[in-house]
């Protein structure tokens, strides 16, 4: 469990293709601990700060309920409810919550300010989502993939339909790259993931044998795949008129019973990081439909609620990867 003592994880390019798989069969272990009731308290008296500069379920959530399972107690701290980002810089801050903290989580908008907290805080600093990655989110994704699919990760096929320029996209082609897996991205050119990500994509494959696609293809794209993920094509943060453009340009590649018949894999799987825009039925969704006329935003209600769906086992992942996160930097 003491792999990673005192290192930070701000980003998949942290990690080598080993401490990844070595996170993963940690959280593995806490899994079947947990639901054994033989889990054993690593973290006894730690204390871990929660920084959250956007909203947020899953991921809070898995840090506080991992965090107590292991005996450490946790600080949340909202966008109202700390000086940070007001009137202290993210510099003094991480100065200051490093003398009381023996790790600080960040959710954010600029990776930036997750590398500048890494820097100044001289404890372990964690990523909960900025707009460029998503880390723990990856971890979670990946220990679901093992659980669900018989071949090594080495052979999996993951394809990734929608904004592949945010976080979830750019996660999946580098997360994909150093695993070796086959990972492909299906979008419009214009939302595939910058170029100098692609760059590092490729030089991780070099060395894992992934295979890494981009195409706006859906049918191409989708072929042999095992999993078939996607994510809201508006993220938060981002403006609300960015809806009218993203539905022209997204709206083909929504996640449809018809794009899971496409993969030519009857036992395909299929992914989301969640929140989801399912149904129509939210306020946002009701809007979009009576502006728009569509019948879905990125995934059907009839794929979400498929047998191919496999977005709570992946949800209930969150858990177990952040503890082994925190044990694993911890401990
Ligand atoms: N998937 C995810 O990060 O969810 P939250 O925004 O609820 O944390
Ligand atoms: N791309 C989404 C992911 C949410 C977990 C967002 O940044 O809002």
């Amino acid at each position: 469990p003491y792999a990673l003592a005192g290192r930070h994880f701000l980003k998949e390019l942290d990690l080598t293709q080993d401490e990844f798989r070595g996170l993963i069969e940690l959280a593995a272990e806490l899994k079947a601990a947990k639901k054994a009731g033989t889990e054993t308290q690593y973290l006894r008296g730690r204390n871990i700060a929660l920084i959250f500069e956007k909203t947020s379920t899953r991921t809070r959530c898995a840090f506080e309920v991992a965090a107590a399972d292991q005996g450490a107690s946790t600080t949340y701290l909202d966008p109202s409810g700390s000086q940070m980002g007001h009137k202290e810089s993210v510099k003094d801050t991480a100065r200051v919550l490093g003398r009381m903290f023996h790790a600080i989580e960040y959710r954010g908008d600029s990776q930036e300010s997750v590398e500048e907290l890494a820097a100044h805080a001289g404890v372990p600093v964690y990523n909960g989502l900025t707009d460029t990655w998503h880390p723990t989110q990856m971890l979670a994704d990946v220990l679901t993939m093992v659980e669900h699919c018989a071949k090594p990760l080495t052979g999996i096929a993951l394809a990734y339909l929608g904004d592949a320029r945010f976080n979830m996209g750019n996660s999946y082609l580098v997360t994909g790259a150093l695993l070796g897996m086959d990972v492909r991205i299906v979008a419009p050119r214009a939302y595939w993931p910058a170029e100098e990500i692609v760059e590092r994509a490729r030089e991780l494959a070099v060395r894992s044998g992934a295979r890494i696609t981009l195409t706006e293809e859906v049918a191409e794209g989708v072929l042999g795949a095992d999993f078939v993920a996607t994510d809201v094509w508006v993220s938060m943060g981002e403006p609300k008129e960015v809806w009218d453009e993203r539905i022209v340009a997204l709206g083909p590649y929504a996640v449809t019973t018809d794009v899971l018949r496409a993969t030519g894999n009857a036992d395909v799987k299929f992914l989301h990081c969640l929140p989801a825009f399912h149904d129509l039925g939210t306020r946002i969704g009701r809007e979009i439909h009576e502006r728009h006329g569509l019948d879905c935003l990125e995934v059907t209600d009839e794929v979400f609620e498929s047998a191919h769906s496999v977005v709570f086992d992946e949800a209930e992942n969150r858990l177990h990867t952040i503890k082994a996160v925190l044990v694993a930097t911890l401990a």
